[in-house]
């Protein structure tokens, strides 16, 4: 286990220092441990490390007079890591302390056993003064930059503090059964006779809530392509697609295929699956032969028709738009430490110019569904007023989705949390005929 403290520490200074996403540093240090138990303490550690790394980075700094941050970025992350073990992991203080100590000799640094130790017993001596110290400050109580917090505040005032402990919990692993494969009910019982508890969820069609977090790739009917994994949010594409057979579909923003994956799964449609991303859209590739779904995929500029399409348009057109991913904070708490305040501007006008640039390519008559997972209002409400007020033909559908989110602007808007789903936002716009 002082393997996997060790790897955890080395990998999330990666993630903070040089901006490595979780996934990778992960995928970087996971193969080097040979049991489940370790890999699921490292995937744990790097979770909570990432995740309240600015509240007790900051707690570091006040129990060290010159923190290791720079000079030891390992052992000052492994120390940080002590204090997730004992205040968030709920670990026992004693296995905290002594799996951090013996972890300096795995990270061949065993001269700083003592001073790791030292910190870590200081803190539990010390934890309330310096937990009030820290509680006083909103960026190091709830772990959250300050820019994103002064954007939460300026946009969702009165639900800024359900946002921020949404993002600070553990979101539910949510599935999808491909109805191809099987049924939803017949899903359900396949993984209990595997001891995984699971149940149908109260209104998707196709969305099935897990009862602990799990590695899914080891329960039953994941490699016959049964399911995937997608959070409830994201799973309502299809039906505001509206979708009929024989429909040209366009799936602008594809990889890793998910909503093209359950597009396909739901209707038989000619469905297009596009992305710029030569690595994402291989990784897409791989998820659609696994459900067996065969869309025609091509690597291209939304914002750029003309290098991929023949100038047909589409019957329904799906913008799942890049943007801050600041939904999905409690499923991917990395994107707190490397997103910027000064990212969202430029994200805007991509997502601008990819809508101005598709929209000539639904048919009179046809739809086009703007998806974010964002909570910015910039990205979303703001987005969608933006773009009716330059396209006179868009219809914005009015009611939809009752049971999802809250109405904004032009769209629904989920908040992290809210029926137990990320933050996302989506919004329907016809085109007049
Ligand atoms: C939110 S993700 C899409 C998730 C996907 N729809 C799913 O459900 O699995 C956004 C995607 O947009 C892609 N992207 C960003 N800018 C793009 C552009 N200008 N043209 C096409 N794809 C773009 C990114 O590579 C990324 O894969």
């Amino acid at each position: 286990m002082s393997d996997a403290r060790a790897f955890a520490a080395q990998a999330l200074e990666r993630i903070v220092r040089g901006g490595v996403s979780l996934r990778d540093a992960f995928a970087q240090f996971a193969p080097r441990l040979h049991d489940a138990r370790d890999r699921a303490l490292l995937s744990a550690l790097l979770h909570d490390g990432a995740r309240w790394w600015l509240r007790y980075d900051a707690a570091v700094g006040r129990l060290m007079d010159q923190p290791l941050r720079t000079r030891e970025p390992a052992l000052h992350a492994l120390i940080v890591l002590g204090l997730v073990q004992i205040e968030v992991m709920g670990l026992p203080d004693y296995a905290a302390v002594a799996g951090s100590v013996d972890a300096t000799r795995t990270l061949r640094r065993p001269k700083f056993a003592g001073l790791v130790n030292a910190v870590l017993r200081r803190w539990l001596r010390e934890r309330d003064e310096i937990g009030a110290k820290l509680d006083a400050d909103p960026m190091t109580a709830c772990a959250h930059p300050r820019w994103l917090l002064d954007t939460l505040a300026a946009d969702w005032p009165r639900d800024v503090e359900a946002i921020l402990a949404a993002n600070n919990a553990q979101a539910p692993l949510t599935l999808r059964a491909n109805r191809r494969r099987t049924t939803r009910d017949a899903l359900i019982a396949r993984l209990a006779e595997g001891g995984c508890e699971a149940a149908a969820h109260a209104w998707l069609p196709d969305a099935i809530v897990l009862a602990q977090s799990t590695d899914v790739t080891r329960l039953p009917g994941y490699a016959d392509g049964e399911f995937s994994v997608q959070d409830g949010a994201a799973q309502l594409a299809p039906q505001l697609l509206d979708l009929a057979s024989g429909q040209r579909v366009l799936d602008a923003c594809a990889a890793p295929g998910g909503k093209s994956a359950h597009i396909l799964e739901c209707a038989d449609v000619e469905l297009t699956a596009l992305d710029r991303d030569p690595e994402r859209v291989a990784a897409m590739r791989d998820t659609f032969s696994r459900l067996g779904v065969k869309p025609r995929v091509a690597v291209g500029d939304a914002g750029a028709p003309k290098a991929w399409s023949n100038g047909r348009r589409y019957d329904r057109i799906l913008v799942d738009a890049p943007c801050t991913a600041t939904g999905v904070l409690r499923r991917q708490p990395d994107i707190r430490l490397h997103r910027r305040g000064g990212d969202v501007a430029p994200v805007v006008a991509e997502q601008t110019r990819i809508l101005d640039a598709l929209w000539p390519l639904v048919e009179p008559g046809g739809r086009l569904v703007y998806a974010t997972c964002s909570i910015l209002r910039a990205e979303n409400a703001a987005q969608i007023a933006a773009f009716l007020a330059r396209h006179p033909d868009a219809a914005p559908l009015a009611d939809f989705a009752s049971e999802f989110g809250r109405p904004d602007g032009h769209g629904r808007q989920n908040l992290p949390g809210d029926g137990g789903m990320d933050g996302f936002f989506y919004a329907v716009l016809d085109k007049r005929a």
